[in-house]
């Protein structure tokens, strides 16, 4: 099935912008994952209620559509990476679980100041109002509940029904951690995006909240890892992690634990991290 030079067009478009080198862990510089997932996009773009939603959402809050299309990158990869079945349905999830918010009045969801308790209680209202428009529209029950349950929490703090953590899906768990991660990377028009090494620290520290599974294959799926982590490289030595910095977030300073020697991988990839070992 050749992807439309429409479809090809938007998927550039929309993909432009949004990775600044390591925000998907450098797969999009990579030709068969970018044309892997343009053919994901363009197959679910043939489906009409897709792309008319997905066209909604473009319409009524362009912030909102670019973290969609943002998280339905970043988790078809990781869906990929785990080799999940049914990775085109967990994609439509993903692609429209926040099309709870065309049902959100424009002026409450772009407010630059923080909203009153009644405003608070309307935009939290999108996630059963996406459960609603994506039911009518026939999708299946996976999609529905992504839609549903991505602000809910393993420890029951989340919204809109405070679920335990034996309700929770993993598709929704991976997805929870994704969209805190793509909301705090993303530029907004008022709010500055923080960098892919800051947002996986931020991450870790909601470790309990969301998956801790998750968060750190998603840690190892980036190629970010905290400080003090044992890790292999790739020429069988053990090292434990110093320190990275914003800009070479996946080059981090380490130290061989049998030489002591302190070195920063090196940029050109001949030495790299090939697992992590100790649990977070
Ligand atoms: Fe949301």
């Amino acid at each position: 099935m050749p992807i439309s030079p429409e479809d090809r067009r938007l998927f550039l478009k929309n993909t432009s912008g949004l990775d600044n080198g390591f925000r998907a862990g450098g797969k999009l510089q990579q030709p068969a994952y970018y044309h892997w997932l343009e053919y994901l996009f363009h197959s679910l773009m043939k489906d009409q209620a897709v792309r008319q939603l997905f066209q909604q959402l473009a319409a009524w809050d362009m912030y909102t559509y670019r973290h969609s299309f943002d998280v339905f990158l970043l988790g078809s990869l990781a869906a990929h990476r785990l080799e999940w079945p049914n990775i085109r349905e967990m994609a439509c999830g993903l692609l429209l679980h926040d099309i709870g918010k065309t049902a959100i009045p424009r002026t409450v969801l772009t407010k630059q100041t923080s909203p009153t308790v009644a405003e608070w209680n309307m935009l939290k209202s999108h996630a059963r109002q996406g459960y609603s428009i994506l039911k009518d529209h026939g999708f299946s029950e996976l999609i529905s509940s992504m839609a549903y349950r991505h602000h809910e929490r393993l420890d029951g703090s989340g919204y809109p029904n405070g679920v335990p953590a034996s309700k929770l899906e993993d598709p929704v768990r991976l997805l929870s951690v994704l969209d805190v991660y793509s909301a705090l990377s993303l530029n907004r028009p008022y709010l500055r995006a923080v960098s892919p090494l800051q947002a996986v620290q931020l991450l870790q520290k909601e470790a309990g909240s969301l998956d801790p599974e998750y968060i750190r294959f998603f840690c190892e799926f980036l190629g970010i890892f905290p400080a003090g982590s044992t890790v292999q490289l790739t020429n069988g030595t053990t090292a434990v992690i110093i320190g990275c910095d914003d800009i070479s977030s996946t080059l981090p300073l380490v130290r061989d634990i049998r030489t002591h020697e302190t070195f920063y991988l090196p940029v050109d990839q001949t030495l790299r991290i090939s697992r992590w070992i100790d649990p977070l």
